[in-house]
């Protein structure tokens, strides 16, 4: 039986105690990976889509009092990234990747069939609960283009047949494997989880990169091809002083708030800077 929902002095959430306590045993673990406990906002609200299928009302409430942040904060963040649902999301997550290299190669096409064959649109989900369909942008696999993500597992070289295909099986609640990578699909809850950085032993799970991806690799072994030797090497000439803020390069190599980066542009005259 599932306990009815509590509102204690010190929750404005709705969960039940169990839950509650869960949620709280786990935030507080990934609040501990961090300098500032407020850094783990963005595990959190994985956590929170764990349980609750997206980031809902209680879960921004609860997020914000366990950092001691505003909800108007925690929202903030939350509406600012895509991996984070506003409204409950379906078992699976089925990316289309519509960016320019898959798009070319046929993603357009792939998503206006999906489309169609489900009846739904972008971020929007099927009827039954299954499948929240969404175009997604590259996904670092462009030698598989056009590439079909389900809750962020690679389905390679898909076209609208394949893709569809995939999509009836994972309604009818069949296996599904991808083509690289973990050996099959989880729940959007179950990964989640993993995205709020509790491991399911996963990992490490098929190959993660395909022939497509090493064919550089191979090709540079069959010629006997290796990196020029850097002691050999042109030296590199030496950076040159480009003005007040310092010498170029990484600006995460340098302290963040150096005198010459706070005093940039004072005392100087209109225009000087274009000269
Ligand atoms: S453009 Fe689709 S994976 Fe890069």
């Amino acid at each position: 039986m599932t306990a009815e929902p509590v509102e204690t002095p010190t929750t404005k959430t709705r969960y039940d105690a169990d839950v509650l306590a869960t949620l709280t045993a786990d935030a507080t673990a990934i609040m501990a990976r961090y300098p500032d406990p407020r850094s783990g906002l963005l595990p959190m609200l994985h956590l929170v889509q764990s349980i609750d299928g997206y980031v809902s009302r209680d879960g921004i409430l609860f997020c914000a009092e366990m950092l001691g942040i505003t909800a108007a904060e925690v929202s903030a963040v939350a509406t600012f990234y895509t991996q984070y649902k506003r409204h409950p999301n379906g078992t699976y997550t089925v990316g289309v990747c519509t960016n320019t290299l898959c798009a070319v190669m046929g993603g357009d096409a792939v998503f206006d069939e999906l489309s169609e064959h489900l009846g739904v649109g972008h971020d929007e989900t099927t009827d039954d609960g299954a499948i929240t369909l969404e175009r997604v942008e590259c996904n670092a696999a462009c030698d598989y283009a056009p590439v079909v993500m389900v809750n962020w597992e690679f389905f390679d070289n898909q076209t609208p047949e394949t893709a569809t295909a995939l999509a009836d099986k994972l309604r009818l609640g069949e296996d599904v494997v991808p083509t690289r990578g973990a050996a099959s699909v989880c729940s959007f809850k179950q990964m989640s989880r993993v995205l709020a950085g509790f491991n399911d032993g996963r990992a490490d799970e098929g190959v993660g990169a395909g022939a497509p991806t090493l064919a550089g690799l191979r090709i540079a072994r069959e010629n006997d091809w290796t990196a020029p030797d850097a002691s050999t090497s042109e030296p590199v000439a030496e950076p040159v002083e480009t003005g007040p803020v310092g010498k170029p390069g990484s600006s995460a190599e340098r302290p963040t708030a150096t005198s010459s980066d706070t005093e940039v542009g004072k005392d100087k005259k209109p225009g000087e800077d274009a000269k």
